[in-house]
């Protein structure tokens, strides 16, 4: 519940006076109800299109920072621009098709499967030297054993999630607790290097099997196009928003540099009010922000949200993934196909982990990515960078040996840190379902929600962002339409 401190900072932020100030959106009676999106992701995004498709054209979207496209970040580094956000299209050759699959098909997207198979041949020990192939590959053998074991039990499960566990638990139930550093990295590469979490934290249920691979197959491409993965956000941004030919969005109804700090609810109406000091009056609002930012206090909600909404946002967890990208003079790795993902063992599990080069990607770049997550995460965004480099280098020494140049360049993300983050995408606690997804998404009054995190089965993903845009902007448009704006949210137990 909000702080009453944020309260009093709130009333000196904003004085009362500004409301007089107040940007009337509905000018023209003629133009319809008024929306406020906040956010410009792809979630935010997408629901503003779907309004607008349906009519819905009196909207506002405020976007705190300079850009659209959120989580879907490309920046210059090395000479070329990597992605510090969402990097690949996941869930790709299955029954069903990715709508960001076709979507990155129409503009020619350039995309690599990633091929993860070859892993065993590319094991590194925390002492130095490679692992034998076989070795790695009973590890693998026995952990992927181990999983199709935790399916089964899944599968088993009562709908209402009453039964879960966690991935851990159900490794236990097959008595395999990853101990050892193999072990240990295999796991982290299986769980870890997908969910941003330990198993321990997983829930098992919603996890295993994953609707985004059940659903839309098995693999992952990697998007390497110079104009960025936030393309397929500015896509959708062009067909509803006034576009100059060279791209640039003039629509006055985006605003960039807004940040929304306060969103007073009433029976009649929604007021928005930014840290400018500017206040927006809409008949409703629709909040894309991250469930970080939910969880933290930058906006303040009046009335302040009920118990059950708060219960549903604060249960999820905000996951940390820090893509850690360095820059070399030349490149010393093995390359040629089946090189491209190595795994460092490190008996402390999560450190530095998962590496990949881009010989095929970035060609000439000479550029190495390895992942951490969770609370590496959090301890490296709390350290100078030429600490990272520092150990990164020590860990690269390891592997590949003394002799390997000194890294010229590294970036870091800081999404937790960020203060229209707070991490990179949600994860689904233990014990988590359908109700309490209904309750995330569940309207209060005249407040919509949306965002990855609201997204029915593919939280945590690009293609959730973009579903849950176009899900929530219907539950508010069948409200529009047809007056009916009851939102039925089922109990736990009747779920089924
Ligand atoms: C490091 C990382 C790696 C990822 N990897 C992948 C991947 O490989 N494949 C994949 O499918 N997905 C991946 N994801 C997940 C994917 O990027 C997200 O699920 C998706 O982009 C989220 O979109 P969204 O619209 O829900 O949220 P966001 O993109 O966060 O959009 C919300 C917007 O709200 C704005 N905002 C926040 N606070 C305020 C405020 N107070 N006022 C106004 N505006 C505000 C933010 O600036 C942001 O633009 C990754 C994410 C990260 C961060
Ligand atoms: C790498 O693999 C691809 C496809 O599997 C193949 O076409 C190519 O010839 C291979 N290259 C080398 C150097 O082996
Ligand atoms: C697997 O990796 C090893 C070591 O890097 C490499 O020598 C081998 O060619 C790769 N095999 C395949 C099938 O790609």
């Amino acid at each position: 519940m909000a702080p009453s401190r944020k309260q009093e900072m709130g009333s000196q932020l904003f004085p009362l006076a500004l409301l007089a100030a107040a940007h009337l959106l509905s000018a023209a009676a003629a133009a319809g109800p008024s929306v406020i999106v906040i956010g410009a992701g792809f979630s935010g995004i997408s629901a503003a299109k779907t309004l607008s498709d349906a009519g819905i054209t009196n909207l506002l979207i405020l976007e705190a920072t300079n850009r659209i496209g959120g989580r879907i970040c490309k920046v210059p580094f090395a000479g070329i621009n990597v992605e510090k956000g969402a990097n690949w299209v996941e869930g790709v050759n299955g029954d069903q098709v990715n709508p960001i699959w076709t979507l990155a098909n129409q503009l020619g997207l350039r995309k690599f499967y990633s091929n993860y198979d070859n892993l065993s041949s590319n094991t590194y020990k925390e002492e130095g030297g490679i692992y034998q192939h076989v070795t790695v590959q009973q590890i693998i053998d026995t952990a992927d054993k181990v999983e199709a074991a935790g399916e089964k039990y899944s599968e088993s499960l009562p709908v209402s999630g009453r039964g879960d566990i966690s991935i851990l638990a159900a490794q236990r139930l097959q008595n395999h607790v990853p101990s050892a550093a193999l072990e240990m990295v295999i796991d982290y590469y299986k769980f870890d290097y997908e969910f941003a979490e330990p198993p321990r934290v997983t829930s098992l249920q919603n996890t295993v099997p994953l609707p985004t691979f059940a659903n839309f197959g098995e693999d992952v491409y990697f998007v390497a196009d110079q104009r960025g993965y936030e393309i397929v956000v500015h896509n959708t941004a062009h067909q509803f928003l006034k576009t100059t030919k060279d791209g640039v969005i003039v629509d006055p109804r985006l605003q960039l540099n807004k940040v929304v700090r306060r969103i007073q609810h009433y029976e009649s109406g929604v007021t928005v009010t930014t840290e400018d000091g500017s206040v927006y009056k809409a008949d409703y609002v629709v909040v894309s922000v991250s469930l970080g930012v939910l969880q933290s206090n930058l906006i303040q909600f009046m009335p302040t949200l009920p118990h059950w909404k708060l219960l549903a946002i604060y249960e999820f967890d905000m996951a940390v993934y820090t893509k850690i990208f360095l820059k070399f003079p030349y490149s010393f790795w093995p390359a040629g196909n089946g090189t491209q993902f190595f795994l460092y063992a490190s008996d402390r599990r999560g450190y530095y982990p998962v590496w990949q080069h881009f010989e095929v990607e970035y060609p000439g770049a000479h550029v190495l990515l390895v992942t951490v997550t969770d609370e590496e995460s959090r301890r490296i965004e709390q350290q100078p960078d030429s600490l990272t480099k520092s150990e990164a280098m020590e860990v690269l020494r390891a592997m590949f040996g003394k002799n390997i140049p000194e890294a010229s360049d590294i970036l870091v993300p800081r999404w937790w840190s960020d203060r229209f983050y707070r991490g990179t995408f949600s994860n689904w606690p233990i014990g988590v379902n359908r109700y309490e997804y209904d309750q995330i998404r569940a309207p209060v009054g005249r407040i919509y929600f949306t965002g990855e995190h609201t997204s029915e089965h593919y939280n945590g993903y690009v293609h959730g962002a973009y579903l849950a845009g176009i899900d929530s902007a219907n539950i508010l448009i069948k409200c529009i339409k047809t007056g009916n704006c009851k939102y039925e949210v089922k109990e736990k137990d009747a779920v089924n």
